[in-house]
């Protein structure tokens, strides 16, 4: 079985093409994977722009797609003649990405594809004209593969297997989870908890109420004059004041914590921060810039580790996965390993590479589909994250 993904749900354009590994029921081979980050475009912006995220997944597709499928030594330059209704379909779908179209054309023109057998795109939550591309990317490619089965992906789940997956070389394997399972998901456009009673049973039992926990690294990062995204600048500055012990002048609120609900806010925390700054009458040094990260990384996690007791607690889960950009953070992740031993349940953490956007995530969920029997569908929404709902 190998499967082809797709991942355009924000400013990550990726592909990944794995390949099931005879006798294994969760283990694969990772034939390609490249990903091609905008990051330095939306740096000027502070966050991302949706229509430049867009012209640049159409820009990068077919490039991508092309590298994928060579590593994976799945192609072969050969003229292949498309059909009248590939062309017609193909068309329709691609009408609004011109510089894609004519590179689709041109390479699916001059080159065949020996084997592919479904294809895996994200489906949703992200930002929709971003979502679009891939997704009718997805479609054409499999309509000139003679129609093969494309399975949408939540990209929230794409985020929880690649959180239980264990990858060796450039072997993976998906790890089996411990029911009920608590996931923490915390990325530039989420902070959810979530909690599962089965395989691709979720259910939402807490979230933020404004701000994203990344969203809120990255916004605080711009007010300290640091470059986007925030979350790894702050991080890095936060770990230079707890290694250098910093009395720090500064206390921060810890929004929600005391709250009953399992629900966050981070807008506080970043309003709290604009207003230090704003009224502070020294020049904004880098130890000052060093004591705030500190102290912001310190709220980050007490409200963290406050909400995953109360969730597990509630839920009587046995497992916790955390998942999503922010779980590169070191001193997070170094707490929630504290956390997982006291409580003695499994922690299952996304390797670094696989905490932010990536195809591998998408591939990796969609095989669990397809082992679970589950139809593929042609059923696409391309859903934002503000009207998502697992
Ligand atoms: O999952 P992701 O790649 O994209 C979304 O789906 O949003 O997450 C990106 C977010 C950004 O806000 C970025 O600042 C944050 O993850 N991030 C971090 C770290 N590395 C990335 N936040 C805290 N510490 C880090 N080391
Ligand atoms: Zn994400």
């Amino acid at each position: 079985m190998i499967i082809l993904s797709l991942e355009t749900s924000c400013d990550e354009t990726s592909i990944a093409i794995i390949k099931k590994l005879d006798g294994f029921t969760n283990h694969y081979k990772i034939l390609a994977h490249e990903t091609i980050s905008q990051m330095n475009l939306h740096r000027e912006f502070g966050g991302v722009y949706p229509t430049l995220s867009r012209r640049e997944h159409e820009r990068n597709l077919v490039p991508i797609l092309k590298k994928c499928l060579t590593n994976a030594s799945l192609l072969e330059e050969e003229d292949s003649e498309l059909e009248a209704d590939t062309i017609s379909y193909c068309d329709e779908l691609l009408e609004r990405y011109p510089d894609l179209k004519e590179q689709f054309y041109n390479f699916f023109r001059l080159n065949k594809i020996y084997r592919v057998d479904y294809i895996a795109v994200t489906n949703g939550p992200g930002l929709p004209p971003a979502l679009w591309v891939g997704v009718n990317f997805a479609k054409c490619v499999s309509k000139v593969l003679g129609n093969i089965p494309i399975y949408p992906i939540n990209h929230m789940e794409g985020h929880i297997i690649s959180a239980t997956s264990t990858m060796t070389g450039n072997e993976i394997n998906i790890n089996t989870l411990e029911y009920p399972s608590l996931s923490l998901l915390i990325s530039g456009g989420h902070t959810e908890l979530v909690v599962s009673t089965e395989p691709h049973k979720y259910e939402k039992i807490g979230e933020t109420q404004d701000d994203a926990v990344g969203e809120c690294y990255d916004k605080v990062a711009r007010m300290l004059g640091l470059p986007y995204p925030g979350g790894p600048e702050i991080s890095r500055l936060a770990n230079l004041g707890r290694g250098a012990r910093v009395s720090y002048n500064f206390k921060f609120p810890r929004p929600m914590l005391h709250s009953k609900d399992l629900n966050f806010s981070f807008s506080g925390l970043k309003t709290h921060i604009l207003y230090l700054l704003r009224d502070l009458k020294e020049e904004l040094t880098d130890q000052k810039r060093i004591e705030i990260s500190t102290e912001f990384e310190e709220v980050v996690k007490d409200i963290f580790l406050k909400k995953i007791g109360a969730a597990l607690e509630q839920t009587k889960s046995k497992s916790l996965v955390v998942g999503g950009g922010v779980a590169c953070n070191d001193y997070l992740r170094d707490n929630f390993k504290i956390l997982a031993d006291e409580l003695q349940i499994n922690l299952h953490i996304s390797e670094k590479s696989l905490s932010t956007d990536n195809a591998l995530m998408i591939a990796l969920t969609a095989s669990t589909h397809i082992n679970n029997k589950k139809e593929p569908t042609s059923e696409f929404v391309a859903v934002g994250s503000k009207n998502y709902n697992w």
